[in-house]
């Protein structure tokens, strides 16, 4: 394996099949960097309890020290090594878990997560994913594994194996290979602290979901200011392709490339350079796992705009919109 303080490795595609889980496990046992399949998006995964090995990741995607990182574990017995549940965050977790939601609770005393991977705060984000090859790593590396989404820091997630080589090929040590994510959008984080249950990142669980098993709406948001992110890594500019993002597009203009949804097409379609539809029959689900490999796609046509329809904003289109709204802000 490569030195875990070095930025410069030899990256292997390990299949995601047993010798490829077991390879993975060694790797990440021994300090280094895995890029992990999850049913979200991939994930760039280390020893959640080694300082050393969480710095790796911070520097391979060139991340903001001040941004935590989510915790993964197999189960509920790993889950609670790291952090304290309550009625409503336990409820949750038995409704959820595994799948694409991830907590934030107050850590258990004696939380093995390094310092840099909670970055100072005295709250811990946790994910159980339910993707076979993440269940299947997490168990054979008994750790838990601090992950990222697998891309450079502000550019879009990647929801595949050749993604990931693409933005850090020569930064980690291997991609563990499991095809494509089904969701396609990162997990929806809740914070659950002092009894309440807010969404600080919308994602593959719709909101009325939540709602139904809460059995109350969800509490207010706080704002969240540039100052204090509500999410730290909820930054306005995020999910960067590099053409502008044009959103609630009705009207196309010549050379444009255009994201369109359902049976709604643009005047002007006609005219773009190129255009995919996220879901013809106006599935959401569906129009989730396919938004970023569109605008991955949409951005190497090399077209100066992407332009978007707009998109319902009920079930998983309130994360859809979020993301594009990011992808749409202005840079820094
Ligand atoms: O689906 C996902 O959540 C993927 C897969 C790989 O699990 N992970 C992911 O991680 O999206 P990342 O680092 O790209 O986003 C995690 C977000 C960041 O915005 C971070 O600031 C926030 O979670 N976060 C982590 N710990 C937190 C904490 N203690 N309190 C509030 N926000 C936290
Ligand atoms: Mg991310």
């Amino acid at each position: 394996m490569n030195d875990p303080r070095s930025t410069t490795r030899a990256t292997r595609l390990l299949a995601g099949d047993a010798a490829g889980i077991a390879e993975a496990a060694a790797i990440l046992k021994a300090g280094g960097l895995v890029a992990l399949p999850t049913e979200t998006v991939y994930g760039l995964a280390a020893d959640a309890t080694r300082g050393e090995a969480v710095a790796g990741i911070y520097a391979a995607k060139e991340r903001p020290r001040f941004n935590p990182l989510i915790s993964h574990v197999p189960d509920m017995a790993a889950a609670r090594m790291l952090g304290r549940f309550d009625d409503v965050s336990e409820r949750l977790a038995q409704a959820f878990w595994p799948g694409p939601m991830t907590l934030v609770v107050p850590r258990a005393p004696g939380c093995p997560v390094s310092d840099l991977a909670l970055a100072g705060h005295d709250s811990i984000a946790i994910r159980m994913p339910a993707h076979p090859a993440a269940q299947a790593l997490l168990r054979a590396c008994g750790l838990p594994l601090a992950a990222p989404s697998a891309n450079r820091s502000g550019r879009v997630s990647p929801t595949s194996a050749v993604h990931v080589m693409g933005d850090l090929e020569g930064r980690i040590d291997a991609v563990l290979d499991a095809g494509t994510s089904t969701v396609g959008i990162e997990s929806t984080i809740l914070s659950c602290l002092d009894g309440t249950c807010r969404i600080l990142r919308p994602g593959g669980l719709a909101r009325e979901e939540i709602e139904r098993i809460l059995g109350r709406p969800v509490d207010e948001a706080v704002a969240a200011t540039a100052d204090a992110p509500l999410a730290p890594g909820m930054l306005a500019s995020h999910y960067a392709p590099r053409a502008l993002v044009r959103l609630d597009a009705m009207r196309i203009a010549p050379g444009e490339a255009v994201l369109t949804f359902g049976a709604q097409m643009p005047a002007g379609l006609d005219d773009a350079l190129a255009s995919i539809n996220l879901s013809p029959a106006g599935d959401l689900a569906q129009a989730a796992a396919r938004l970023f490999a569109a605008l991955r796609e949409l951005d190497a046509t090399g077209a100066a705009t992407i332009a978007v329809v707009p998109i319902p904003r009920r079930g998983l289109g309130e994360a859809i919109d979020d993301r594009l709204r990011r992808a749409a802000a202005e840079r820094a």
